[in-house]
């Protein structure tokens, strides 16, 4: 790892992962402010997830987005929750990485599937006839964005805790 000790931390990766979960108690364990994006979209438009898509669109929900990475970028020493789509712009990328670390979260599909039930709070699920394989198909759209991230982990088998201590070690000594 090559991350200044100001970096801020960004788990990316897809819904259901962990993120907002480990971020929260990585943030504790490693004693930095933590920020959840998604939370942060909701603010500035002021409705949650599912109206932004509902009302605005999945365009309008992607330029908050773009927004919010913005915002991130021109703070440090953060612990950051991304949603799952975040990296989807090139621009969010070099935004992000200009002051932070992007750390992936991975899960099985089914697993995913599991964690993120009832998907009414995923406006991506919510309205697939088959959700596994909307998973499936989106995992793979996006595999080579989070293949940009400089470490991965894998939380289908552990749990919050496990996870947010290994990172713990990982980052606690920069
Ligand atoms: C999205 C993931 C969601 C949220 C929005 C879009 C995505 O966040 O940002 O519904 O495109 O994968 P989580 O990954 O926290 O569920």
């Amino acid at each position: 790892m090559t991350a200044a000790g100001s970096d801020n931390l960004i788990l990316v990766g897809f819904m259901g992962v962990g993120k907002s979960s480990v971020g929260r108690r990585l943030s504790h364990l490693l004693g930095r402010p933590f920020v959840d994006a998604d939370e942060w979209i909701e603010e500035l438009a002021g409705r949650d997830i599912p109206s932004i898509f509902s009302e605005e669109g999945e365009a309008a929900f992607r330029d908050y987005e773009t927004k919010v990475a913005r915002r991130i970028a021109s703070r440090r020493g953060l612990v950051v929750a991304t949603g799952g789509g975040m990296l989807g712009r090139a621009e969010n990328v070099r935004l992000l990485r200009s002051t932070g670390t992007l750390i992936c979260l991975t899960a099985d599909p089914e697993r995913i599937l599991e964690r993120t039930r009832p998907w009414s709070s995923r406006p991506l699920l919510a309205g697939a006839e088959n959700p596994l394989q909307t998973v499936r198909a989106l995992l793979a759209q996006r595999a080579s964005q989070y293949n940009q991230a400089e470490l991965s982990v894998d939380t289908t088998e552990r749990t919050i805790e496990e996870v947010a201590e290994e990172l713990c070690a990982v980052f606690s000594c920069r």
